[in-house]
């Protein structure tokens, strides 16, 4: 990220950091990096030809990965998931394939936006940018902040009503669709006094940005580290960072992810 001026945050930054920690994670091989990289990015993408095209092409990986890892085990996620299918059948075949391709699509998008949201979300507010660089103790209560303010995804996955439930007044029926609205919650003034005010010093107990409830996030705990460990490189690594756009060019992709598409920066660097 350091070698071009702007450089382009998302891109530069947000991406590969949470790729190359899934793929150590996974147990995915340095030389077939680039390839995986490039399926997951374009079925991530917003063009729906793209997107179908990389599927067959990443699950076919994802099959012969999961043989080589049957042959040759290694100190891994994915030789721990194959023991736990082959050994103790606790995942068909099918999951276990499946089971990859979800820690994929949970683990990095939301990653990446974590970042991506975090960094514009200081920019915006120099006040907070400063306070974090002049105290980095508060770098997890800030992260929670991120996580809050402009959390990496506006939506939970849809559910179904099993009964009918009163919310707020309101009966939804039996067998209804439901969208909840993390984003919303997360910018409630009941329980977040002042929520639309970025404060990287409150603590902001029960946002919901990680889900809630029996699905609660897996990678909560991963993602958070991921968090501390690159905001302290970025602003250790750039002690000048601002913005190399109009605020009003930057834009958003339009899906359950809150992600920018692109985040120019302009910085001063220490070697
Ligand atoms: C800042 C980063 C992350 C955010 C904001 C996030 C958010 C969420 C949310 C909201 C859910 C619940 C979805 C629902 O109930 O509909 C969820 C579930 C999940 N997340 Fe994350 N996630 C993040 C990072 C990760 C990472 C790093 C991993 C794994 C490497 C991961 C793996 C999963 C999995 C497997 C589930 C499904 C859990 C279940 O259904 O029981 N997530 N995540």
């Amino acid at each position: 990220m350091a070698r071009q001026q702007p450089a382009d945050l998302m891109r530069d930054f947000a991406y590969p950091l949470p790729m190359s920690v899934l793929c150590e994670l996974l147990g995915v091989p340095v030389p077939d990096r680039d390839h995986f990289h490039g399926w997951v990015q374009a079925r991530m993408s917003d063009d729906p030809a793209r997107m179908m095209a990389a599927a067959p092409s990443l699950l076919g990986y994802l099959h012969q990965l999961v043989e080589a890892k049957r042959r040759t085990p290694a100190a891994d996620l994915l030789t721990d998931l194959v023991h736990a299918s082959d050994d103790d059948g606790r995942l068909s075949p099918q999951e276990l394939v499946a089971m990859t391709f979800l820690l994929l699509v949970a683990g990095h998008e939301t990653t990446v936006n974590l970042i991506g949201n975090g960094t514009l979300a200081l920019l915006r507010h120099p006040d907070q940018l400063a306070a974090l660089r002049a105290d980095p103790s508060l770098m997890p209560s800030a992260i929670e902040e991120f996580l809050r303010y402009e959390g990496p995804l506006n939506t939970a996955s849809l559910r179904y009503t099993t009964e009918p439930i009163d919310i707020g007044g309101v009966t939804i029926p039996r067998h209804d669709l439901v969208s909840v609205a993390l984003a919303s919650a997360n910018r409630d003034d009941a329980h977040f006094p002042d929520a639309t005010r970025l404060d990287v010093t409150r603590t902001p107990t029960g946002h919901l940005a990680f889900g809630h409830g029996i699905h609660y996030c897996v990678g909560a705990p991963l993602a958070r580290l991921e968090g501390r460990i690159a905001f302290t490189a970025l602003l250790d690594r750039f002690p000048e960072i601002h913005l190399a756009c109009d605020e009003g060019d930057l834009r958003w992709r339009g899906t359950m992810f809150r992600e920018l598409q692109a985040l120019p920066v302009r910085f001063s660097a220490t070697p």
